[in-house]
């Protein structure tokens, strides 16, 4: 265990030459690592390069084919604390039961010390800048809360003499508003001298929190050194290794001009007041406002998931208001969540997974003919650049973003009239988000349908919708299309209002 430490004082975890393969896929290739004292490592890379798999053999859930991690035998795990996108938290449990939960509580005469427990749980959230009460339900708070809560957790697991936080994709759940409390955190623990991995799909991140960048492609390590000697553009390259086509031109047309699809009037909800708003026929229409903007209570509404209290939808000339979310869908509204895990079913293959758009087709798979889900796997595959080795591959095996792709594909396949896309390409690469755009686009076009997006991504936003509304407060603020349709003015109005 020494040898690392005399080697060099500030490596707390150093990894050789580490190969991984499954079965054809080489997921890891000769992949060499050090984590150091107070340095944040970014670790980046086009969906299934490797991440998640070298995360995987850190945390002893994946054997490596052969390679080094030093320490040698438990001492490097027991350096090593884990973020994983899922939180797992509980979240009708306070922040003090959760840190107990997996830090363990304190005993008095036989039964928890609340009083003690609490205590330890509220210096933790204070030393670590969290503003939270440790009595509070970890449910009601907000989602980079509630990820600083996990990190506070997992630090609390290292030893004293500092460690190694692992923390995969951390800011994908995110808003882009709360990223930088998230960011503050990082850079409060890094201050306290333990080393950190962070794996993201956002560059911008990286340039701010990361003192070192490592890319893996296919596996492989193509790059490696100082965040202050590269640049954003030369990362998209090195991540990429390819030309980025541009994003699919949008309408000329201006939204009054195109037949209607969707047509919401004065809709009102909890937070909503008073919304409206348009989709027509092959439009893709953008939605942003930061969080309480009532962006997300606005999806809800339109797929009867919530209650309107006062406004009409409309569906062409149909009345959807109050319908149910079943009646809906056989309306030809289709809903893509934002939760991967929940858009894909474990334990059945990409082919199948590809011809299952909803819980009732998979209650009723008996059915189905192999030559048609393997038809529609392909397609999936073709149109989404899924990484597979194969159609009959279980969805488990492919990375987070290329189950995310799959889920994404098997939508665009159905006869549908309105697609509501949440969070669409999160978790995505940056090279995939502009094909899968683009995918989204085509399909709109060519079929006639609308699109409503929803994302915190306000870049992703700009690039690829026909028209943006802006939310604030409940209400529309604000409606932009063609020329006005900038990086520029949607950023003011989302944000200086
Ligand atoms: N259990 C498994 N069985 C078979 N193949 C696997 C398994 N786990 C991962 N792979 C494959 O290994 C490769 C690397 O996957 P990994 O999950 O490490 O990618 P990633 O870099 O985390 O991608 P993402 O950004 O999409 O999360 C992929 O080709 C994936 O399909
Ligand atoms: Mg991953």
């Amino acid at each position: 265990m020494s040898d690392v430490l005399d080697d060099d004082q500030q490596v707390r975890v150093r990894i050789r030459g580490l190969n991984k393969s499954f079965g054809a896929t080489r997921a890891l290739k000769d992949v060499s690592i050090d984590f150091r004292a107070g340095r944040v490592h970014a670790l980046l890379g086009a969906n299934g390069c490797g991440k998640s798999t070298l995360v995987k053999i850190l945390s002893g859930y994946h054997e490596p084919d052969s390679g080094e991690i030093s320490p040698t035998g438990h001492g490097a795990r027991e350096r090593i604390a884990f973020v994983h996108q899922d939180l797992g938290l509980v979240p009708s449990l306070s922040v003090a039961e959760n840190l107990g939960l997996a830090c363990g509580f304190t005993i008095r005469r036989g039964a928890i010390n609340w009083r003690e427990q609490h205590r330890r749980a509220q210096k933790l959230l204070d030393d670590y800048g969290i503003a939270t009460l440790a009595s509070e339900a970890v449910g009601s708070l907000g989602p980079a809360h509630q990820s600083m809560i996990a990190i506070a957790r997992a630090l609390n697991s290292l030893p004293e003499s500092g460690g190694v936080l692992v923390l995969d994709e951390p800011t994908a759940r995110l808003p882009v508003s709360e990223v930088d409390h998230l960011l503050q955190m990082v850079r409060r623990v890094k201050a306290r001298g333990v080393a950190i991995l962070y794996i993201t799909h956002r560059l911008e991140e990286v340039m701010q929190v990361a003192d070192e960048v490592s890319v893996l492609r296919d596996g492989a390590m193509v790059f490696h050194g100082p965040t202050s000697t590269i640049d954003k553009e030369k990362l998209v390259g090195l991540i990429v290794n390819k030309a980025i086509r541009p994003p699919a031109a949008r309408l000329a047309t201006a939204a009054r001009g195109i037949e209607p699809l969707l047509t919401v009037r004065g809709l009102s909800g909890i937070r909503l007041r008073g919304v409206d708003l348009n989709v027509g026929r092959g439009e893709i229409v953008g939605v942003a406002g930061l969080v309480g903007s009532g962006r997300s209570e606005l999806g809800r509404l339109i797929f009867g998931l919530q209650k309107a209290r006062a406004g009409s939808i409309r569906l062409r000339h149909a009345d959807i208001t109050n319908l149910s979310t079943r009646a809906l869908v056989d309306m030809g509204l289709a809903y893509v969540p934002q939760e991967r895990r929940s858009g894909v079913f474990h334990g059945l293959s990409v082919a199948e997974n590809s011809v299952l758009a909803d819980f009732g087709q998979l209650m009723s798979r008996i059915g189905i003919v192999p030559a048609r889900e393997r038809r529609a796997a392909d397609e999936v595959v073709r149109s989404m650049k899924v990484k597979t080795e194969s159609a009959g591959t279980p969805i488990e095996n492919l990375s987070g973003g290329n189950q995310q792709k799959v889920s994404l594909g098997k939508w665009l396949r159905r006869e549908v009239q309105l697609l509501i896309l949440d969070e669409p390409t999160q978790g995505i690469d940056i090279g995939a988000r502009t094909e899968i755009f683009n995918t989204i686009r085509g399909v709109v076009e060519t079929r006639k349908i609308g699109a409503l997006v929803f994302d915190s991504d306000l870049d992703i936003l700009v690039d690829f919708c026909d028209r943006i509304i802006v939310m604030c407060d409940g209400q529309v603020v604000g409606e932009y299309h063609g020329a006005e349709l900038t990086h520029e003015t949607i950023n003011r109005a989302v944000y200086k209002r």
